[in-house]
């Protein structure tokens, strides 16, 4: 599994070599850790048209100091962006100070909503999506750029926080939307505890690692994974103190299951049980059809009205559902799952608002690209090898990638974050 060019690249003939070759140079990315929590530098925050709010006191918080030397943070508040003209302050602002950006920096442009009454600001605010998604693809050095839209100061804490952190060190390109804020008293140090999390498929793989951050955070977690997988669901569930829920996720009554385990209510549902049946439509029958859209839709669809029917899901409540870049580009010889994944996207798009409206919880999804797993260690070396380099970062993403993502939009403060489909790619090549 280990990433041997990585490690290669990173040496001194390793870079001399992949420079001379025209090769990809991938940076070792600086991940959350204990011991290094923050970013390895300081905030710059810039500003292109007049900004709508004032977001001076929730970047304070965030706890990075004031740089404007060498920045590992820099946030361009571009919501007054309304015409052509203003876009050229993008420019300005920007173009003098990239070369000072740290290594694994970021870089957070902030926007506004697509105004539909006026198609000027439609298009100076759709032109920030081009930009940051072409600045990202060029940035290079473990460096990231992600466009918010804001419609409120407040309600961008979570994700600033999320973003100007090491734990998006895989998320890049995207263009997050935020809506109202929700009020929410937080810890931010242990922003889960006396929430419970279920995970589904958490025996092994992303799931754990879901686990583990939530627990992390907090929370107490609920292990579930298919009879078969039972050991290692307790294995998981004992390390984190949490307990295992032994079911296959495809059961009829599988909803009900959950809500009688857990007669207290659940805070955290993660829909992370997922499972791949590859071959080409030519040569694919149902039978590898149908377990795909079982398991990685049709369940998520029927456990998800099950809880939400029998209000077993608190108010506050997060549902994470995990869809995959196969779903939005789609990927030969996964038909199945290229639909049941693009299903998720759906489901959460469909579902956030009533379900925020309804019972006063959030839907969204993460979508990984290539992530270093024993299921993508059994893809054949090429395949693998163009898997890890062809996205903007030149390497694969970890389980923790995926969990840190899925932290953050499980947390208490990220009730503006509803409906979203975030990648977990390093900004992949494939699709958008
Ligand atoms: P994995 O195969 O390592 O783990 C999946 C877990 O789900 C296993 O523990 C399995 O026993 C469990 N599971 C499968 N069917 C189940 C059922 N009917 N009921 C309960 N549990 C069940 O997979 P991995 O790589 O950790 O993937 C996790 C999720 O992320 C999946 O939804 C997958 O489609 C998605 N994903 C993974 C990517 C990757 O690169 N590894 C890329 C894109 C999406």
């Amino acid at each position: 599994m280990a990433d041997r060019y990585l490690r290669f690249a990173g040496t001194a003939p390793g870079r001399f070599l992949t420079r001379r070759l025209g090769l990809p140079q991938p940076a070792p990315l600086h991940r959350f850790s204990p011991g290094r929590p923050a970013l390895g530098g300081g905030l710059l925050h810039l500003t292109a048209g007049k900004p709508e709010f004032d977001l001076a006191p929730v970047l304070a918080r965030t706890g990075l100091p004031e740089d404007t030397g060498t920045p590992a943070a820099v946030v361009l508040d571009a919501t007054g962006v309304r015409d052509v003209d203003a876009l050229a302050e993008v420019h300005a602002a920007l173009h003098p100070v990239m070369r000072s950006v740290a290594s694994s920096g970021r870089i957070v442009v902030l926007g506004s909503p697509l105004d539909p009454a006026d198609h000027h600001q439609a298009a100076a605010q759709q032109a920030l999506e081009g930009f940051v998604r072409s600045l990202g693809k060029e940035i290079g050095r473990g460096r990231t750029v992600n466009l918010v839209r804001l419609t409120d100061a407040g309600a961008a804490e979570s994700t600033l926080r999320f973003l100007l952190s090491p734990k998006s060190a895989y998320v890049s390109g995207q263009v997050i939307g935020t809506g109202a804020a929700q009020e929410a008293e937080v810890d931010w140090e242990r922003p889960l505890a006396g929430r419970t999390a279920l995970v589904t498929g958490g025996a092994r793989g992303i799931g754990e690692a879901v686990a583990a951050t939530l627990a992390r955070d907090g929370a107490r977690v609920v292990v579930l994974d298919v009879p078969q997988a039972e050991q290692d669901a307790r294995r998981v569930a004992e390390e984190l103190g949490g307990t295992a829920l032994a079911l296959d996720i495809t059961a009829a009554d599988a909803g009900g299951r959950i809500a009688a385990a857990l007669p207290d209510g659940l805070d955290v549902l993660v829909h992370n049980a997922g499972i791949t049946r590859d071959r080409r439509l030519v040569n694919m029958p149902a039978e590898r059809w149908s377990p795909v859209l079982e398991v990685n839709l049709a369940s998520v669809l029927r456990t998800t009205d099950a809880l939400l029917a029998a209000g077993a899901l608190r108010r506050g409540g997060r549902i994470v559902a995990t869809a995959s870049i196969a779903g939005l580009a789609g990927n030969a010889g996964q038909t199945n799952y290229g639909a049941s994944k693009a299903g998720v996207v759906g489901l959460v798009r469909s579902l956030a608002p009533r379900a925020l409206a309804e019972h006063g919880v959030t839907v969204n999804a993460v979508a990984p690209g290539f992530i270093e797993t024993k299921m993508t260690a059994a893809v054949p070396l090429f395949i693998r090898e163009a898997g890890r380099r062809m996205n903007s970062l030149a390497q694969g993403g970890l389980p923790a990638d995926v969990a840190e993502t899925t932290a953050w939009l499980a947390h208490p403060a990220s009730g503006a974050v509803n409906g979203q489909v975030v990648r977990v790619c390093g900004q992949s090549l494939l699709g958008a």
